[in-house]
């Protein structure tokens, strides 16, 4: 009796563990996966290009910051109402939270009044407002945007931050708040273990499939927010052009010529 008892508890432990691993929905990998062509295209957008080459437009970048700064605040706030979400708190990591350093960056590029001075671009209100509106219908497609960000954020933001540092000439760490996670001492680790619980968040498949969908949309929002630069960009690089063409003095041709 006692044997059949402790047969059928490690029978019960063994279908419990099934049970547990079958719930494991692998969204890191179909993230990774399923964004990998979004990912590219989202590298090769001329303003995204031109920033690691290092060509970078003070006007053009702080606009961008305005954006993030209303995109951030919309995540965060989202994400902190559903905070006991039964999927969402398993992402719910305030650590990684931009609004304030955000803050901090626009306080250096628009200076004490910054919050008179900016404003949404319509491709930014656009990101916004599907931001509040997933989290009002559907809250776990949260989880797609927060990916977006803060997974692209945790891998390049080291590198990004050095090319805005020399790109703009900027100085003791003013205008890179942005790029510093002061809550996560090891970067790479934090990936790791936030990977994990996406891995392990128990999602069928249809919601883990429009969550990855849901990526890549987001992707899509910030191309489109990138490519509104674009044109103030090549305004810029055109002036610049222009300047330096243009900088030094030529000797004109007729005093070159030589009087006869
Ligand atoms: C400036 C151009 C970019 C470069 C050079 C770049 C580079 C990288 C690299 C090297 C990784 C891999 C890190 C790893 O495997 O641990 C990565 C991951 C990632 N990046 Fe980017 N990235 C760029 C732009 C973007 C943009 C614009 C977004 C989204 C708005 C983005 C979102 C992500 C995400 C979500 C991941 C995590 C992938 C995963 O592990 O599932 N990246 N990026």
């Amino acid at each position: 009796m006692a044997f059949l008892a402790f047969g059928q508890l490690k029978l019960r432990q063994l279908t419990f563990k099934v049970e547990k691993f079958s719930m494991s929905s692998n969204l890191a990998t179909k993230l990774r996966v399923g964004t990998k062509k979004a990912h590219t295209m989202a590298e090769n957008v001329g303003f995204v290009k031109c920033f690691l080459k290092g060509v970078v437009e003070k006007n053009s970048y702080r606009k961008l910051v305005a954006n993030f700064y209303f995109i951030y605040s919309a995540m965060e706030e989202e994400m902190e109402k559903h905070r006991q979400h039964p999927i969402v708190s398993k992402i719910y990591f305030p650590q990684l939270n931009r609004k304030h350093t955000l803050e901090q960056d626009l306080s250096y590029y628009f200076g004490a009044n910054w919050r008179e001075q900016i404003q949404l671009s319509p491709a930014g209100e656009a990101y916004v407002k599907r931001i509040r509106e997933v989290s009002a219908t559907e809250p776990e497609l949260l989880i797609a945007h927060s990916y977006t960000r803060y997974l692209g954020d945790l891998s390049g933001g080291q590198i990004l931050k050095g090319i805005a540092v020399t790109a703009m000439n900027l100085s003791d760490s003013q205008g890179t708040a942005f790029y510093e996670f002061a809550d996560i001492s090891d970067e790479k680790a934090f990936k790791a273990k936030y990977r994990q619980n996406l891995d392990e968040l128990p999602l069928d498949d249809a919601t883990g499939d429009r969550i990855v969908e849901e990526a890549n949309a987001a992707f899509g929002m910030n191309m489109k927010m990138f490519n509104e630069l674009e044109g103030n960009l090549i305004k810029a690089i055109g002036v610049m052009l222009y300047n330096s063409l243009t900088r030094r003095r030529a000797r004109g041709s007729t005093e070159l010529a030589t009087a006869e």
